[in-house]
């Protein structure tokens, strides 16, 4: 029997803050009304709107090479990328190859995945398929974001622009063979495309494409048309709703309760979110991590973060029973339960 293990975890977000208060001073929000409705006290900004340096595969990168580092491997030893991101740093190709470049990996597949802020946990579960399968030993699993080139930081695009921020976060999903510790135990992926249009950026894309159009018109700019529309309230709803299932899904694969679950990390959307999902499942504090505060919604790169970030704070050890869900555009939504 072989098991997908986490041999290895990583994070990066760009050094540049922004607050609340920050935001205030572009456009008419406050404070309250963001921790309130979201619980987001600040998110990371690449500094500089056209810095070409700080791209998603760059951030992807940073996150990566921590990821090797913890499992003990080198960009050598990865035989298949698995990029996951909304935000990449072409139209196409994607940024799989960017970071198969980027670390000097062999000429090995390299995959992206767009499921935004399901885009972690759908990728995890192919490179699972691949581990069990026996076809790859090392995976590198990555989100990635860099939201702030494309937010509209007017007061047009204040119900989305103050929820997302840069990040990345990565994996190293290896092959490990007997007993031992970890394994992905269950996972479940589900879609709902006709709601595509309640949280979605239409441009560029081929539906508008026709023949005298260029991809992009000046008219798609001006009227906001390029950047994400999100219909915060009815995400909220479906969310809420769909969380809950495909939890009790994976637990029940498994055939796990949520009572032997050490930490859950839901993708980090909303705290009131993930506040009433911990609350309908009636978990304690220590067992629900949350970072959303300090990072805003890094769609893809949320849960590897927040995965990263509670390794290192010693509140995921080895052994512990680890549920991870997500929902968001399409809509998407699913989970993966592992033990780490
Ligand atoms: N600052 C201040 N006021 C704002 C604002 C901002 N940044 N953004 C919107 N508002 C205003 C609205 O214009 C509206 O004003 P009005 O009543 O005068 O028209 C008011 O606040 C309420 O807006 P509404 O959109 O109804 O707020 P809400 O309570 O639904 O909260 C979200 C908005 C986006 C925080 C909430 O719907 C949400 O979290 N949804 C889930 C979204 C999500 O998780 N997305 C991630 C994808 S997985």
């Amino acid at each position: 029997m072989i098991r997908s293990r986490i041999a290895g975890i990583g994070h990066y977000v760009p050094e540049h803050t922004v607050t609340n208060d920050d935001l205030a001073k572009r456009m008419s929000t406050n404070d309250e009304w963001i921790t309130e409705r979201t619980g987001i006290k600040e998110r990371h900004h690449r500094k500089n709107r056209n810095d070409s340096e700080e791209t998603t595969a760059f951030l992807g990168f940073k996150a990566s090479e921590k990821a090797l580092e913890m499992a003990g491997l080198t960009a050598k030893d990865i035989d298949y990328i698995i990029f996951a991101t909304l935000s990449p740093d072409y139209y196409f190709p994607g940024c799989g190859v960017l970071l198969q470049e980027m670390l000097g990996c062999d000429t090995i597949g390299a995959l992206d995945v767009r499921n935004q802020c399901s885009g972690f946990v759908y990728a995890m579960s192919v490179a699972n398929a691949f581990i069990k399968s026996n076809a790859y030993k090392n995976i590198l699993v990555v989100g990635a974001e860099v939201h702030s080139f494309g937010l509209d930081f007017s007061d047009a695009g204040r119900g989305v622009s103050v929820i997302f921020g840069d990040g990345a976060g990565a994996v190293v999903l290896s092959a490990a063979e007997g007993e031992g510790k970890g394994d992905i135990l269950a996972m479940n992926m589900h879609s709902e495309g006709k709601y595509a249009d309640e949280l979605c950026t239409k441009f560029p894309g081929s539906k508008y494409g026709w023949s005298d159009r260029m991809r992009l018109e000046p008219e798609n700019v001006t009227d906001a048309e390029v950047y994400p529309h999100m219909n915060g309230n009815f995400v909220f709803k479906h969310a809420v709703t769909r969380f809950p299932e495909t939890m009790e899904e994976a637990l029940k694969a498994a055939g796990k309760t949520v009572e032997d679950l050490d930490m859950f990390i839901p993708h980090q959307a909303n705290l009131r979110i993930a506040q009433f999902v911990q609350q309908r499942f009636g978990l304690p504090d220590e067992k629900v991590f949350n970072n959303i505060q300090k990072y805003g919604n890094t769609t893809a790169a949320s849960i590897p973060i927040a995965l990263s970030e509670a390794i290192a704070e010693g509140k995921v050890k080895r052994g512990d029973l680890v549920l991870i869900s997500a929902f968001g555009s399409g809509f998407t939504w699913g989970s993966v339960l592992f033990e780490f």
